[in-house]
């Protein structure tokens, strides 16, 4: 099949494969304007080309064959806009030259089309299995005065409703340049209603889902703190005022880069709107000398004709098979204990391996050693950068415990937080530079540490010998890398003035490097993501770490929220939930064990809480929850995900796993708070096939289109706050 047609006389490229379309054009044999992305087009005849058009105020630039007042960049709708030519909008390139000017003007000069998908240097990026996958597209852009080529990858899936992008730019010229901005990603889109969703959040509050209108003006999604950040996730999406989780127009647009990102919104004066996303050019400044070249990080754009829920299954499924790598991949997570809220900082090896032997019994299969196992670290003020284990603490070291964990079957998981040193350590008296630091400032303290120079090589090669040390004589199948706290007084005590705007996405790319060579080489541990909680959950980090810590939120009503609102983009395979104990440590909240359990089996499922502690009723909870999901787990953690009702909208909030041939599913419905005499609530699901017949919690027997468009009721009623029910829906032939 071919996915990429150029035609000549229409200078016009044409990706598209059975279900998307994404049409490139080339306006005055110069400049390339975009002309359309969504469903298919068989065949282009051009529809919705840009009208020759004078507007007033909208400069018409000069070199153009014939040169109009008809044609202005202004107006037109573009790929990777420059500015300085007449487009007052937001640029999508500046760069910075010796004579003071950031005026560019990009024009076309080539293309080429490649099977497959090429590697991005040094940055993580979706992938082809084999090159029949996918075509590329690469459009080469020249600034003639510069000496500049920017090209442009385009590539298309033969079966993915997605187009990936990036940018690469080479300095061909004589004279360095300085990038100020390139963005990953520019297109503009017609005049229409359109409304935005993003994700805010905060710490402990992550990934909430908010939704406006499109107004004329710029709005900008940002990270300025060094990480993709708890505050704005990387992603948003554009959808019609009536687009719902089901039907509708939605695309949805993510950065694969774990830094500072910006991804900005802009309807300019005709309705016109322009989505950008790319590294944050703010603080950013890349000196580009002669011959050398930048390649921007990779973004992803989705479009679903079938609401939100359809534009986050091609995220999911994207994401989980063709951006995270590693045998774990698809395999099936272990349930895991973790330690942090049984015990923080206050254990010896006999606690944890009580905390074990109670696990052990209960079945679950992985434990993790939280912070607190290294250096001198009985509170969070000192150790870290000192990854050597604390033998006051546990006795017989590591080894001992890692033993005793294998000897009852269980595998053994390990926290880190590489990126971080305290004052109070080892490393930190003898190259207190390998902080971030700014000459003759303070340094801002978070959580009482500092951030350690990740620009540099020999900073990361002092902590990646400290880990290999430990990876290299302890059995270890699990890792957890934290990172808790973001970037300040951003300098670099190597790199010269000229390169300290380069160090924010220097760190990304050592960081980067390091995670490359570590979970390459220790391929058979489970790396798990974390940043106090979810505060990197980016598609970046899911290159290197198909799983992350969701939040350090537990409580399972507001893990709804946070569940829900991640689920837009990253698939469930990706994001780790625990049962916690009550009252819950963050919010305080009393809920019951069965909720805290589907909420957590919602997700990859695990225990953080003291197990020994637990009543003999409980423990029974325990062992039914984890049978059940050693049973499902397949289909909760790789079944396709649909959204049925919001936490965001209502009391009810319920979800649906369906297997690929749809002949299982497992159904969950939660409320939030009791309703006195309240209405008899309808679950309707979704997902299924219309024309088959199931059973339902091993009872009554439905048709699929009875269960999806009569539904049930919730009933018996629910008694009382915070509770949950499960639909385990199995096919009869
Ligand atoms: C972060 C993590 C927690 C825990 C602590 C340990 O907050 O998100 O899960 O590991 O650090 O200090």
């Amino acid at each position: 099949m071919t996915l990429i047609t150029f035609d000549e006389n229409k200078q016009i490229f044409h990706l598209s494969n059975a279900s998307i379309s994404y049409l490139i054009g080339i306006e005055k044999e110069a400049y390339l304007s975009h002309l359309y992305f969504g469903k298919a087009i068989k065949t282009y005849h051009d529809g919705r080309k840009y009208p020759a058009i004078n507007r007033s105020f909208s400069p018409n630039p000069d070199g153009i064959p014939l040169k109009t007042r008809d044609f202005s960049l202004d107006t037109i709708l573009q790929e990777m806009p420059s500015y300085g030519h007449g487009d007052f909008r937001n640029p999508a390139v500046q760069i910075k030259q010796v004579n003071g000017s950031s005026i560019t003007e990009f024009v076309y000069d080539s293309y080429e089309i490649i099977f497959g998908k090429p590697e991005l240097d040094g940055l993580p990026a979706t992938y082809v299995e084999d090159k029949k996958e996918a075509e590329t597209l690469v459009i080469t852009l020249v600034d003639k005065l510069l000496g500049l080529k920017l090209k442009l990858s385009y590539t298309i899936y033969a079966n993915r409703d997605v187009i990936a992008r990036n940018a690469l730019l080479e300095n061909n010229g004589v004279v360095p340049v300085v990038i100020e901005k390139l963005a990953s990603l520019s297109v503009d889109l017609p005049a229409q209603d359109l409304e935005l969703i993003s994700l805010p959040g905060r710490h402990i509050k992550e990934r909430e889902i908010e939704r406006q209108p499109i107004q004329r003006g710029t709005r900008i999604i940002d990270s300025k703190r060094g990480t993709s950040s708890h505050q704005a996730n990387p992603f948003i999406a554009l959808v019609a005022p009536k687009t719902d989780e089901l039907t509708g127009i939605a695309i949805g647009l993510t950065l694969v880069y774990s830094g500072n990102h910006e991804m900005l919104i802009e309807q300019d004066q005709f309705s016109q709107t322009r989505v950008m996303a790319g590294i944050n050019p703010f603080g950013f400044e890349w000196e580009l000398g002669s011959n050398a070249c930048f390649q921007s990080p990779e973004a992803l754009l989705v479009y679903s004709d079938q609401g939100i829920n359809g534009m986050s299954q091609t995220f999911h499924d994207l994401l989980q098979t063709r951006l995270a790598r590693g045998r774990y991949r698809q395999a099936e997570r272990p349930i895991l204990i973790n330690n942090w809220e049984a015990t923080y900082f206050d254990f010896d090896a006999d606690k944890i391996k009580s905390i074990v032997d109670s696990a052990a019994d209960l079945g679950i299969e992985l434990f993790v050693l939280d912070d607190g196992w290294f250096g001198k670290r009985d509170e969070d003020t000192s150790g870290l950068g000192d990854w050597i284990e604390n033998t006051e603490k546990l006795k017989d070291g590591l080894q001992g415990i890692a033993d005793y964990v294998h000897q009852k079957n269980m595998s053994f998981g390990l926290w880190f937080e590489p990126e971080m040193v305290n004052a109070d350590s080892d490393l930190f008296r003898e190259h207190p530079d390998y902080a971030l630091q700014t000459p003759g400032r303070g340094m801002s303290t978070s959580r009482d540490q500092y951030v350690l120079d990740f620009s540099r090589q020999e900073v990361r090669a002092e902590i990646t010998k400290q880990m290999r040390a430990i990876l290299d004589t302890i059995d270890i199948d699990y890792i957890k890398w934290d990172m808790n706290r973001h970037l300040t007084e951003v300098h670099s005590s190597t790199a010269g003035a000229a390169h300290q705007g380069e160090i924010f996405h220097r760190y990304v790319l050592g960081l980067y490097e390091m995670l490359e060579e570590l979970t390459t080489e220790y391929d058979h541990i489970l790396w798990e993501g974390c940043s106090g909680g979810g505060g990197r959950f980016d598609a970046g980090f899911l290159h290197y770490m198909p799983q992350s810590w969701t939040s350090d939120n537990t409580d399972a009503i507001e893990r709804l929220d946070i569940q829900y609102g991640t689920s837009l983009l990253y698939p469930i395979s990706s994001m780790g939930a625990h049962v916690s104990a009550v009252p819950n440590h963050q919010t305080y909240r009393e809920t019951g064990l069965e909720i805290r359990g589907d909420v957590a089996m919602s997700g990859i499922f695990g225990y953080e809480l003291n197990l020994q502690d637990m009543s003999q009723t409980e423990k029974t909870v325990v062992l039914e929850q984890v049978a059940f999901y050693k049973i499902h787990r397949k289909l909760l953690q790789y079944g396709k995900f649909y959204r049925l009702l919001s936490p965001f909208e209502s009391n009810q909030t319920a979800w649906i796993f369906v297997n690929d041939d749809q002949s299982q599913a497992i159904g969950f419905y939660f409320r939030k708070y009791a309703e006195s005499a309240g209405p008899l609530r309808v679950i309707k699901f979704t997902g299924l096939a219309p024309d088959k017949t199931y059973q339902v919690n091993d009872d009554a027997i439905y048709g699929g289109d009875e269960l999806m468009s009569i539904g049930l009721y919730i009933y018996p009623f629910l008694e009382g706050d915070y509770q949950s029910r499960k639909f385990v829906i199995n096919e009869v032939k």
